[in-house]
């Protein structure tokens, strides 16, 4: 397939209606369907990936998800094994019209790259072919709609979070006005699209945090089950199920400003985890901590990872077998449709000088309304959930995250355009 005659330029001038059409022509099959995970259309392997049977021959570096569809990728999508989330600010007098031609420019090296085809102009055209299910997710912060001249069209839920006792948040770790969220099967596919994106939005935003994260990887851990935290606990196990009726009321806003409906929210937390003191703690009181087990994750009146945790159950002694300051209890939401979707990633970023670990968690949820699902919740971990002994939120950031987009549009258009 040709590449579509597309100039930076064109863009940059804001040559959407050029571009839109162009660009429809690349990718008629993916309108407004979200469909599932393929390898990249007619992609022969690159130099470099063997095939052999078995599927463990690279070339699930081919897989592509779609880009173009109701919702953003990369929220309903199974996460990938690496993640960054990059918050930046925008540049003094950057408005709307400048922000449409950012988000017109970052859409197209989205689509580009999630598809294994080279952004405009990209340095390292290579680095593009294997998209090992790369997605870009764009969020807006609260300042985006100030210098959007949009305050009016700002969500009342997108704007920081109350104080909660257990913060300790840090400047260099919080805010923003926009996200982009990049997460692949590959470090070096997310690495060349980490780059080529924040290159593009230079000239409208500078970069005022960057934090990776990890999880399980995707050729070590078959897909769908629970991946793991640093703090050894199976982590995932309670949540809403993408293509169900439940997903969709928890996840994507369906009332509210139109623009943002198909949309949803973002609140991310780095939470610190205090290994040193957590590995002091015996088995049985990290299980008791939670109200699962360490080894298969069942909650302690249950036998299986997805058994209900049955928090009226009592002891020999008659006290609760789930404690009432157990982590799942104080977090348990009964409504599926009201609870949030926690799409979590592992931090590392190696160690103290006298050898401790500097990891944790990015806590990332996704909500159709952050005020009625994720601040509940968090109030009531504050007040008491016996996991803040050994986790420490140092970060804190919110985002509007808007609907997906057809072959012949860009991100944000509903709200920017
Ligand atoms: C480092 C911090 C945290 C760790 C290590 C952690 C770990 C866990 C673990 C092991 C589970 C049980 C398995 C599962 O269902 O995934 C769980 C459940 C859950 N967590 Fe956390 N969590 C953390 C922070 C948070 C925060 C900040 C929130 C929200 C404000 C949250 C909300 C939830 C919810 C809603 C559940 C499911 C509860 C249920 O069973 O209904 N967690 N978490």
């Amino acid at each position: 397939m040709r590449e579509p005659r597309l100039s930076r330029r064109g863009l940059l001038a804001g040559g959407a209606a050029t571009a839109a059409g162009a660009l429809a022509a690349c990718a008629p099959d993916q309108v407004l369907s979200p469909a599932a995970p393929r390898p990249a259309a007619a992609s022969p392997a690159p130099s470099g990936v063997s095939r052999v049977p078995g599927g463990s021959d690279g070339s699930g570096g081919l897989v592509t998800e779609p880009f173009d569809g109701v919702h953003q990728a990369g929220i309903a999508t199974p996460p990938q094994t690496y993640g960054v989330f990059v918050g930046l600010d925008l540049l003094p007098g950057v408005g709307r019209e400048a922000l449409g031609r950012m988000m017109r420019l970052l859409t197209d090296d989205a689509r580009r790259l999630t598809q294994g085809r080279p952004a405009l102009a990209d340095t390292e055209p290579e680095l593009a072919v294997l998209p090992s299910r790369l997605t870009v997710t764009f969020g807006f912060g609260p300042g985006l709609f100030t210098a959007a001249g949009l305050s009016g069209r700002r969500p009342g839920q997108v704007a920081p979070l109350p104080a909660f006792t257990v913060d300790r948040l840090r400047k260099e770790w919080s805010g923003g006005d926009l996200l982009l969220q990049i997460c692949a099967d590959d470090a070096l596919t997310l690495t060349h699209a980490l780059r080529m994106t924040v290159k593009d939005a230079r000239a409208f935003a500078k970069v005022r945090w960057t934090q990776r994260g990890f999880r399980r990887g995707a050729y070590t851990h078959a897909a769908g089950l629970t991946q793991r935290n640093v703090m050894g606990q199976l982590d995932g196990t309670v949540n809403p199920l993408p293509g169900t009726p439940d997903f969709d009321r928890a996840v994507w806003v369906s009332d509210g400003p139109a623009w943002l409906r198909g949309g949803t929210t973002l609140v991310l937390r780095r939470i610190r985890a205090e290994m040193e003191t957590w590995d002091a703690v015996d088995r049985a009181g990290k299980e008791f901590t939670v109200g699962r087990r360490l080894d298969d994750g069942a909650p302690l009146t249950g036998r299986d990872e997805r058994d209900e945790a049955d928090f009226t159950r009592l002891n020999a002694i008659g006290f609760p077998v789930i404690s009432e300051q157990a982590h799942i209890r104080r977090a348990h939401v009964a409504d599926p449709g009201m609870r949030m979707l926690r799409r979590v990633y592992n931090y590392d970023e190696g160690l103290t000088p006298d050898g401790h670990a500097d990891s944790g968690l990015l806590f990332a949820s996704y909500q159709a309304d952050i005020d009625r699902q994720f601040v509940p919740v968090q109030r009531r971990l504050a007040e008491a959930d016996l996991l803040n002994e050994w986790t420490t939120p140092i970060g804190s950031a919110v985002f509007a995250v808007p609907p997906g987009c057809p072959p012949d549009g860009w991100i944000g258009e509903s709200l920017l355009g």
